[in-house]
């Protein structure tokens, strides 16, 4: 009997042993367990107070202008989302004017309004308004156009770098030898800089190795197309039409140069860059007077500032996919893809994606 309870108690001290021993082995595996793969970096979150649910949200829109055929398109873009999502979208444009942009925004803080999307005409100049709204306790969405020196709170864009790389990658593969106009948008936006950043990557090394000569670079007063077209009409003069080809920052600009080259008889003989995809663009490119432009789908950048705009008023988390510095801090940033387009990838990428219609481009 007393041998059977020993065995029975060995056997229990045994069984007790193996238990810790698993408890204990289980617990180094989840030690010795590789740590999971950190979460994907949860990017930068802003909180904001709360709006009252049951309040509709009051977004602000303040526009540069309504000159260029993509500034009309993300009004429109914007204002149907809204309409879509129930949210009160009040928009203002300033004309290229700073100081209008500037009472304009104040007008918007004014009617109470929970964020503010802002494209600034003069990237130092619209700093106050950020400032400004912050004191409002209203945040701040930088639309497409960075503002500089300032506590911006997200800035959604293209990869504007990489537009400008486009370009000179284009016209260099294009003219890899010869005279150069080369045309910046204007001083005041902090996308000109960009752009030319990314195009002069390209024409750059050609001129250091003496095979391209850019004999006139200036930069265009409010992107004006009158005022690129007078410059071109200038170089022309100055080079005696020995010219070879021309960097344009947009199509605006662009449509400017075409028109002095015309009156040369020298359209469709010196190839032109683009920006935006504008109509008249599409048109020229399909004419041949103009080489290329740059798609940057302006529904998807709209649709991408409402959804931030409410998800802000709510105090939910933002995502993004990047930073860009604007002197002041690292903008957590939103930056969508160009896509560079010429005769032969026009109707896949303008036509069949619905930004432009057939007969509106091969109408003659
Ligand atoms: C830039 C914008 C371009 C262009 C230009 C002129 O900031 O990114 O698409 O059209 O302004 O308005």
């Amino acid at each position: 009997m007393r041998k059977t309870v020993k065995i029975m108690a060995l056997i229990l001290a045994l069984m007790m042993a193996v238990s810790v021993f698993a408890g204990c082995n289980s617990a180094k595996k989840q030690e010795a367990a590789p740590a999971p793969a950190p979460a994907p970096e949860k990017k930068e979150e802003a909180k904001q107070p709360e709006t009252k649910t049951d309040q509709k949200i009051v977004v602000g829109l303040s526009l540069p202008t309504q000159r260029e055929e993509r500034w009309v398109r993300d009004k429109e873009t914007m204002e149907a989302e809204a309409k879509k999502l129930g949210i009160d979208l009040k928009v203002q444009i300033s004309d290229n004017d700073a100081g209008k942009q500037m009472a304009q925004a104040e007008n918007l803080l004014a009617q109470g309004i929970n964020v503010l999307i802002l494209a600034p005409h003069d990237a130092t100049g619209a700093a106050p308004i950020v400032d400004m709204a912050h004191k409002a306790g209203v945040k701040v969405i930088s639309y497409d156009r960075l503002v500089m020196n300032s506590d911006v709170d997200l800035y959604i864009s293209f990869d504007n770098v990489k537009v400008g790389e486009i370009q000179g990658k284009y016209i260099t593969e294009k003219v890899p030898k010869g005279n150069y106009l080369v045309l910046a948008g204007s001083p005041t936006d902090n996308n000109a800089k960009l752009f030319r950043e990314g195009a002069m990557k390209y024409i750059q090394p050609l001129v250091d190795k003496g095979d391209i000569k850019v004999v006139h670079d200036e930069w265009v007063k409010d992107w004006q197309p009158s005022e690129a077209m007078k410059i071109a009409e200038n170089a022309l003069t100055a080079n005696k039409n020995n010219i070879q080809a021309v960097l344009a920052p947009n199509d605006g600009t662009a449509g400017g140069v075409i028109q002095a080259l015309a009156a040369q008889g020298l359209a469709g003989k010196v190839p032109v860059t683009g920006q935006d995809a504008e109509l008249a663009a599409a048109k020229r490119i399909v004419e041949g007077i103009q080489s290329m432009t740059v798609f940057k789908d302006t529904r998807e950048l709209g649709k991408a500032a409402i959804a931030a705009a409410i998800k802000m008023a709510k105090g939910e988390n933002i995502e993004s996919n990047g930073k860009v510095n604007n002197n002041k801090i690292d903008v957590p940033s939103l930056l969508l893809t160009p896509i560079a387009v010429d005769k032969d990838n026009l109707d896949k990428v303008l036509i069949d994606s619905g930004y432009l219609k057939k007969e509106d481009v091969y109408k003659k």
